[in-house]
């Protein structure tokens, strides 16, 4: 049986890193994979995550199942972190995952249970694992254009005339804040005329939502979300603790869907239990715990949000400097995006071969489609990346 087996094609962020970590060179800098470091190159575990980790160490008495659908005070916690209590509780059915991975495929799971015929609209480009779980699924699927290459913000025409075509029931997925790989995002009016659209075309959203306080802080990164689940009747919302919270290997997510009322809400909650159950049963919990006990209590909460703070900024400051250092190396301004972009990564509009050369003569790592990971720089590395890329010719 194994022998029928047939090759997959390798994911190129997580090939990225093997290479990485293959090459030899002790100057080489890793913009690759969309994982938080400090100036020191390290991925820090958050003060309020070691602190609730002692505690939860000292006062946990049992490793007992919890629900399906994980513990009830995670999904309350969390959904209330991001709707910040704009629809009405008894609206709003959730289920812990492993990971914003886990929480998309959930998502789209349910999609093919409750509309096997629905087109689920990806942003061209996208995070290559949707398109990837899309078509494992063998779920109908559209790209809509996104990017604009000339001014690295969004073509917001190009979306909005592709997304006119969707159909009644069709799923558009969006990136609720921190395009990934772009790091373009619509500004908080134009998320109006997407959810009007969305509207009038009686069409169905799915937000991916794995790095808000990345962006324009923990309210600001919600905004579109919460205007979305305020306009449209149902809202799918797969969420990711792995980035916000630092916890990328706890496998910490949670798939929310917003009903249309309450009796939708009860249909919608034994969806998703049954879902987990078919999947892997219970949840993972570690994470999840971490995350409730941050959230309820005040004092972590204000460690926590001070920290992701200082995260948000630290990005923000280097997005500034890598915009002043490429107009120093090029002698133009044709980078400024860079600091107008949020998030994690930009893509810098560098052709595959200038990509390949920045990584053979620099050790430069960054995908292929020249996204780049902004928490991978420090001060230092700045302006030698500023040089290459000058120096590549992008
Ligand atoms: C990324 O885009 O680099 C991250 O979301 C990590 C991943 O799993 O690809």
């Amino acid at each position: 049986m194994l022998t029928n087996l047939k090759p997959q094609p390798a994911d190129k962020i997580l090939m990225l890193m093997q290479m990485f970590r293959d090459d030899p060179r002790s100057d080489k800098i890793d913009l690759g994979v969309g994982v938080y470091k400090n100036a020191e190159g390290v991925t820090p575990v958050m003060r309020a995550v070691k602190a609730a980790e002692k505690k939860l160490w000292e006062t946990e008495t049992t490793k007992s199942y919890t629900g399906l659908a994980g513990d009830p005070a995670f999904g309350e916690a969390l959904s209330d972190l991001i709707l910040g209590g704009t629809v009405a509780k008894d609206r709003l059915a959730f289920a812990a995952q492993p990971g914003g991975t886990g929480a998309v495929r959930q998502a789209l799971e349910l999609v093919r249970m409750a509309a096997p015929s629905a087109t689920v609209w990806l942003s061209n480009p996208t995070w290559p694992n949707h398109n990837s779980i899309v078509k494992y699924l063998g779920l109908p699927t559209r790209d809509y254009r996104y990017f604009d290459e000339a001014t690295r913000g969004v073509d917001f025409d190009g979306m909005m005339a592709d997304l006119g075509e969707v159909r009644a029931g069709d799923v558009v997925l969006l990136h609720g804040c921190c395009h990934n790989p772009t790091g373009a995002n619509p500004g908080l009016g134009q998320w109006g005329d997407i959810a009007d659209l969305l509207v009038a075309r009686g069409a169905n959203a799915l937000v991916d939502l794995a790095y808000q306080g990345f962006g324009d802080g923990l309210g600001a990164d919600a905004a579109p979300t919460r205007l979305l689940a305020q306009r449209l009747p149902e809202l799918l919302i797969a969420a990711s603790c792995s980035k916000n919270f630092g916890i990328y290997r706890e496998r910490t997510g949670l798939l929310l869907a917003v009903a249309p009322d309450a009796a939708t809400q009860k249909l919608a909650q034994a969806n998703l239990a049954f879902l987990n159950r078919q999947n892997f049963s219970f949840p993972p919990d570690h994470g999840a715990r971490l995350v409730t006990m941050i959230l309820t209590d005040p004092a972590l909460r204000a460690d926590w949000e001070a920290e992701l703070e200082e995260t948000r900024l630290g990005m923000l400051r280097l997005r500034e400097q890598l915009a002043s250092e490429l107009r120093k190396a090029t002698g133009s301004d044709r980078f400024g995006f860079v600091a107008a972009h949020r998030g994690m990564f930009s893509r810098i509009g560098a052709s595959p071969d200038q990509v390949e050369r920045m990584r053979a003569e620099h050790g430069i790592y960054m995908v292929g489609d020249s996204r780049l990971n902004i928490a991978g720089l420090n001060a230092t590395t700045v302006p030698m990346l500023a040089r290459a890329i000058a120096e590549a010719g992008v």
